[in-house]
């Protein structure tokens, strides 16, 4: 199978109640993984890269490896994806250069300031055949130490969502329902605003709805980093439960980066720690891409609900 938009992928997730995941990519073991997962899941899937990551990996080898990837498992449906696309530029580059669909992030923006220039990149995407997710509202950090009104206006409107979506024709909808990117999410119990999810649905029930900032913080991989030198300490994300309720009420796309990360960087410490003398990179890089694997695989079947849904 070719490389698809995430519209097709979307339809049969709204219709059919489960979230398909977006994993963020920037090297060829993290694809493997990712993509190994999903065959073995029999899972769609959203490979994504955020600007910076683009930077690292450099375009031209990211193509080659999704396109790798895809020869090597054409029965999954797979995406490309720009996350968290800056500005106009980025995304322009990124659709010329065959994503097939991509995020501009203008959340840092006034609404109107946001609608104007998302528009501007749904109208290129849209010339182009590619899908546009656009981000409303702002998703919390803890260090954000604010008082309920001030975290409550941080928060998706969905009024606003209504209006933002038919002004800027986006495809696809981030939301802010109480996530925050990285490793430290909560202070205490974690907790998700699906009160306002439901609210965003009833205003806008044919747009697919975005999570971000969506990793479990997994405690297995926190505690493998911190016993073998790393130092990560109190990281708290969002608990399976709360993230398959997501996938049950509408949520139709999940974005994971920090699990990844903490799967590659536990499987390499242990290595690193067990075997001092080890110095060829195939030694730590395997079992770093085993247990990414594993993490992925888990998150299809067991909590995103898409596996066997190819
Ligand atoms: O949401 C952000 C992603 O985790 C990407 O992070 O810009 O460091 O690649 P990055
Ligand atoms: P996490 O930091 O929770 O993995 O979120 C990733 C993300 O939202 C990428 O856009
Ligand atoms: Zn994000």
């Amino acid at each position: 199978m070719p490389l698809v938009t995430t519209k097709e992928m979307f339809k049969k997730s709204m219709e059919e109640g489960f979230a398909i995941g977006a994993f963020n990519v920037n090297n060829m073991e993290i694809i493997q993984a990712i993509m190994d997962a999903a065959a073995e899941a029999k899972s769609p899937v959203i490979l994504q890269a955020s600007s910076s990551a683009i930077k690292y990996a450099r375009v031209n080898y990211l193509m080659k490896m999704v396109e790798a990837a895809i020869e090597e498992h054409p029965e999954v449906p797979v995406a490309i994806h720009l996350d968290h696309g800056p500005d106009f530029e980025t995304a322009k580059m990124c659709i010329d250069a065959g994503f097939t669909s991509v995020m501009f992030d203008g959340s840092k923006y006034d609404f109107e300031k946001n609608i104007e220039l998302t528009k501007q990149v749904v109208d290129y995407a849209h010339s182009k055949g590619v899908v546009v997710e656009a981000e409303l509202g702002k998703l919390a950090g803890i260090e954000d130490d604010v008082n309920v009104d001030a975290s409550d206006a941080m928060y998706t409107d969905p009024d606003e969502a209504e209006e933002f979506v038919r002004r800027t024709g986006c495809d696809s909808l981030a939301i802010a329902i109480g996530t925050s990117h990285g490793a430290y999410k909560f202070k205490g119990e974690a907790k998700l605003r699906f009160d306002i999810l439901k609210e965003i649905k009833q205003r806008i029930p044919n747009t697919p709805i975005v999570l971000h900032g969506a990793s479990t913080v997994i405690p297995k991989l926190v505690e493998m980093c911190n016993k073998y030198g790393g130092d990560i300490p109190g990281a708290k994300g969002v608990p399976d439960e709360i993230l398959n309720e997501a996938s049950k009420s509408g949520v139709s796309k999940i974005n994971v980066d920090t699990d990844l990360r903490l799967a590659m960087t536990a499987g390499i410490r242990k290595v690193l720690v067990e075997e001092p003398n080890a110095f060829d990179p195939r030694k730590y890089l395997t079992p770093a891409r085993d247990l990414i694997k594993q993490t992925v695989e888990h998150k299809m079947k067991d909590v995103f609900g898409s596996g066997n849904k190819i």
